[in-house]
């Protein structure tokens, strides 16, 4: 195993842990909204919120690294170049993020100046980290980067998908400074803000994916490369005409001007097209393969990550990006669904089956599989379903009461709160969340110690290294 391989390894731990807080802190939120007293002024729901999405971006992230690094020598078949300097980077990182933890939950606020911008919390959705602690984050990623350009440099080799990641790690990493300027005028802020998130979720960080995919698709179905890379050119041609100036459908009601709703609506509602091809794609990969693999969790998860992408993205977001319908939509649970199921099918999903992908070879299992994963599998995606549903009726609740009835008043918003569909709706949520959270465990327990397992085989019992699992 490469050195960069077993760095993977620490990213992919990591990445785990920090899904574990996301989960607590997520059902610590969704507690909230059932129980709004719940530890009123010591951990407000605000600070859950923000551990949840923040430790989202920050997993994923670690995952999407980790990946890299465990593919990129294989792909050259060399080391990474400045390995070193990328191992002691990753301690640096996951210091930043336990002390941006502990800030977030003991200290919460600080006043309005300077001082609060650099050491507390920058105020950006997703991307709060304070200052000092976003400079650490953005030098981990050029280092990241620098390691995949140097790596191709000196193997004086690059592949197809190799040249696709290191064009979009550019703008998937200067994306991130939007993080930092601290914009008064709210419009203005929000403008470049969803310069961030829109063109991660909806364009770099789905061709990143899309190479992520393409290098474990030859690892587990031995599918042609010439195959994964005529598809790939093809889901970042289409990713990107759809992706960037669907960025208009974040645009509709800040004070943008109104060209935004046409240009918004028309190309955010062909976004689908790429994600429907992703489905293609890995159907017709599974097909011409006769879906044999020796490692079905990662199988699995690949196609729920396909099938995810679509629904969670393309099929959720497509419901509400057109101007007319969003009007009713915008900022309700129903935005919420569409972001939880968007964010797992289209990345969580992905990086699960890496890690399964990675532990294979890290512990030499000849064949992947077991009843673990089956049961983290279906706790997991029925968790996930079940919340994305009970979210979806409570916004519909939110559009027709709140905004179609109501006029989109405060009154209004508060009486949609106390709509039995929007109670249930949120109670759902806890309930399918806890579902999840069973699911997260199984995972862990999976993880920890598939392929270390003792099994019984035939009444024998095999006490494999790295066996039947
Ligand atoms: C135990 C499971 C989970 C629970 C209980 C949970 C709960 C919550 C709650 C209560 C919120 C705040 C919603 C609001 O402000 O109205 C939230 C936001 C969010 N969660 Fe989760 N969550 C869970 C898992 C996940 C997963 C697995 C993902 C994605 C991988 C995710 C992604 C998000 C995102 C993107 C938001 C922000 C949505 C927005 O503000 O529009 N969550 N979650
Ligand atoms: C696959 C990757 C995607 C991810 C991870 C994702 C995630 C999200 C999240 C988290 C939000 C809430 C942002 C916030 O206010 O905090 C959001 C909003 C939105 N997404 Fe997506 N999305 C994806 C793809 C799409 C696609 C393909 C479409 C359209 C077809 C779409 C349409 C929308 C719209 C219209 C909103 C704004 C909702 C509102 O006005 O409240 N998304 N997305
Ligand atoms: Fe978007």
């Amino acid at each position: 195993m490469y050195r960069s391989q077993r760095l993977a390894l620490n990213y992919f731990t990591a990445a785990m842990v920090l899904f574990g807080i996301m989960v607590v802190a997520g059902l610590l939120a969704a507690s909230q909204y059932v129980s709004p007293g719940l530890l009123l002024n010591k951990l407000d729901f605000n600070v859950n919120k923000m551990l949840h999405i923040d430790t989202m971006i920050l997993w994923l992230l670690m995952g999407f690294i980790g990946a890299v690094y465990w593919f990129l020598p294989v792909e050259l078949d060399r080391e990474t170049e400045g390995v070193r300097l990328a191992e002691v980077m990753f301690w640096i990182f996951c210091v930043i993020v336990a002390v941006v933890a502990v800030v977030f939950v003991f200290v919460q606020y600080g006043p309005s100046e300077e001082t609060t911008l650099w050491l507390i919390n920058q105020g950006r959705k997703y991307v709060e980290a304070p200052r000092w602690a976003a400079i650490g984050i953005t030098l981990t990623v050029l280092v990241f980067v620098y390691n995949v350009v140097f790596t191709a440099i000196k193997a004086r080799r690059v592949t197809g998908i190799l040249a696709v990641l290191m064009v979009d790690l550019i703008p998937l990493a200067g994306l991130y400074l939007i993080a930092f300027p601290a914009i008064t005028d709210m419009s203005v802020d929000l403008y470049w803000w969803w310069w961030l998130v829109h063109l991660w979720v909806e364009a770099t960080w789905e061709i990143l994916i899309g190479c992520i995919m393409a290098l474990a698709l030859m690892q587990l179905l031995g599918t042609e490369r010439r195959i994964v890379e005529t598809w790939l050119y093809v889901e970042v041609a289409l990713v990107l005409g759809t992706g960037i100036l669907g960025l208009g459908h974040h645009y509709f009601w800040i004070g943008t001007p109104s060209y935004w709703l046409g240009i918004g609506g028309f190309f955010s509602a062909l976004e689908p097209l790429p994600l429907l091809g992703m489905v293609a794609h890995a159907v017709y990969d599974a097909g011409t393969q006769h879906m044999k693999t020796t490692n079905k969790p990662a199988f699995y998860w690949m196609m729920a990550e396909a099938f995810g992408n679509f629904l969670g993205g393309g099929v959720w977001g497509f419901m509400m990006t057109l101007p007319q319908i969003n009007l009713f939509t915008h900022g309700t649970q129903w935005t919420v669904s569409h972001g939880h199921f968007a964010f797992w099918g289209a990345y969580a999903c992905g990086v699960i089956s890496v890690i399964y992908l990675a532990l294979e070879k890290a512990r030499a299992i000849r064949e992947v599989n077991g009843a673990a994963w089956r049961w983290s599998f279906a706790l997991l995606n029925i968790g996930l379903v079940g919340m994305v549903g009970a979210l979806l009726v409570a916004g519909i609740a939110q559009a027709f009461f709140e905004r179609a009835i109501g006029g989109s008043t405060l009154l209004a918003f508060m009486n949609a709160q106390g709509s039995p569909w929007f109670v249930q709706g949120i109670t759902m949520r806890l309930v399918f969340g806890l579902v999840f959270a069973a699911g997260y465990a199984v995972l862990m327990y999976d993880l920890l110690t598939i392929g270390r397992r003792r099994v019984a085989v035939s009444g024998l019992k095999m006490g494999v290294a790295g066996g039947v699992a």
